[in-house]
């Protein structure tokens, strides 16, 4: 990685797709925060995200500046935060810079505006997260040695207190340790470690939040072996891979080459070993939790019904439909099945071309004998043995004279 000296800050400034536009519409001084300060300063990627901070009302800040750019405001009524969207997919969010007071460890912090931008970056997690960019002058403020620390490539906490008072920066750490490939130095490793009880603390919705953050990142199971290596699931009684599998990554594949659709999230929970229950404390969506629990109960004895079947295509659907929604799809990413797959290719999407309507066309009336007759259908159709909605209609005629 190169780092751009201070002095180039405009350069690289310069060099972030449609901030541009942001530059030329702003209202007064600001300051870019946060992460994009950080990639830009590490020459990563530009994003459509920035973060502003302003000394001083925010929300009139962002309405100014939604007005200069011909964009769409957004306030949120929390202490002093808004959103501004330009340019069909980039957005701005402007904060009042302030400073947080915990007075209870793992709780939210008393929010009060800051007198300075310094003030503001005083209160925020590592020192790479915690530099500025005066706006529109391009200077960069970086009090708490974030450069030297990008270039070392680590992650350090600003003061001591940091874990305890906000434990969802250990699960931050462990999620840019990862994505940057950077390391915590020794001390904040320790303390890391030491805050680690402060994990029990938060709230469920709080500790979700921060696993789907995880799950958002191309490497989930590096990130979730690291927090087992600092003890952070044991502390939610739940583990955690001790080490990267490739379960994620087949996980992702096979939604994608299946057009499943499954959210990042849902396929990240597949690789928690929580206890039944647990996906509910965190508040996760019932119907997918109950997904998630069913598929590592079930996957034992849907691989050992499968066993053998992979040419007996109406069973392999028996065996799949008596499962959970997720079942399939998990135990085909932890083991390769040629069932499964046969399923996931080709008799996933099998479809009889009648219906309770041409049944009733047929003389049947509506009763459970319906249900049982489509059923028959469709397995012969899934073993081949019906080609078409006139054979299936035949079929369905014989199966009515009997
Ligand atoms: N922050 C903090 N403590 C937290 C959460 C956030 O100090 N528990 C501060 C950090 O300065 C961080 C900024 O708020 O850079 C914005 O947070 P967030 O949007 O979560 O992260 P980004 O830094 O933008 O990074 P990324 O989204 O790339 O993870």
């Amino acid at each position: 990685m190169t780092l751009g000296p201070a002095a180039n800050v405009g350069r690289e400034l310069a060099g972030l797709e449609r901030f541009g536009q942001v530059l030329e519409a702003l209202p007064g001084p600001a300051y870019l925060v946060g992460g994009t300060v950080r990639d830009l300063m590490s020459r990563r990627p530009p994003r459509y995200d920035f973060d502003l901070a302003v000394v001083g009302d925010a929300e009139r800040f962002a309405g100014h500046l939604a007005a200069r750019l011909g964009g769409t405001l957004t306030t949120y009524g929390q202490f002093g935060t808004a959103r501004v969207d330009y340019d069909d997919r980039a957005h701005v969010d402007v904060a009042t810079a302030r400073t947080e007071t915990y007075t209870e460890p793992a709780a939210l912090p008393d929010v009060a505006p800051a007198d300075s931008i310094e003030e503001d970056l005083a209160r925020r997690d590592f020192t790479i997260n915690a530099m500025a960019i005066s706006l529109p002058d391009a200077r960069l403020i970086d009090r708490f040695d974030g450069i030297a620390h990008l270039r070392d490539r680590l992650v350090r906490v600003l003061h001591e207190a940091s874990f305890v008072e906000d434990p969802t920066r250990i699960f931050r750490a462990a999620r840019y340790e990862t994505r940057l490939d950077f390391r915590m130095d020794p001390k904040t490793e320790t303390l890391a470690m030491l805050a680690a009880p402060g994990v029990a603390q938060l709230s469920g919705a709080r500790v979700r939040e921060e696993l789907f953050a995880i799950f958002e990142e191309d490497e989930p199971e590096r990130i979730l072996a690291r927090l087992h290596e600092l003890g952070i699931d044991a502390q939610l009684d739940v583990e955690f891979p001790a080490a990267p599998t490739d379960l994620q990554q087949r996980l992702r594949g096979l939604n994608e080459a299946y057009s499943l659709g499954l959210p990042r999230a849902h396929l990240g929970l597949l690789s928690i070993r929580a206890p039944e229950g647990w996906l509910d404390d965190i508040k996760v969506n019932r119907r997918i939790a109950d997904g998630v629990e069913a598929a590592r109960r079930e996957e034992p004895f849907l691989r050992s019904a499968l066993t053998g079947r992979a040419d007996a295509p109406a069973e392999i659907v028996e065996a799949v439909e008596r499962t959970g929604p997720d079942t399939a799809l998990y135990t085909l990413a932890r083991r390769e099945d040629s069932a499964l797959r046969r399923y996931f290719e080709q008799l996933r999407g099998v479809r009889l071309e009648v219906d309770g309507d041409d049944l009733r066309a047929l003389g049947l009336e509506e009763s459970p004998r319906v249900g049982e007759v489509l059923g028959e259908l469709r397995r012969r159709k899934l073993n081949g043995e019906l080609a078409g909605r006139a054979e299936e209609l035949a079929a369905a005629r014989e199966l009515l004279a009997e």
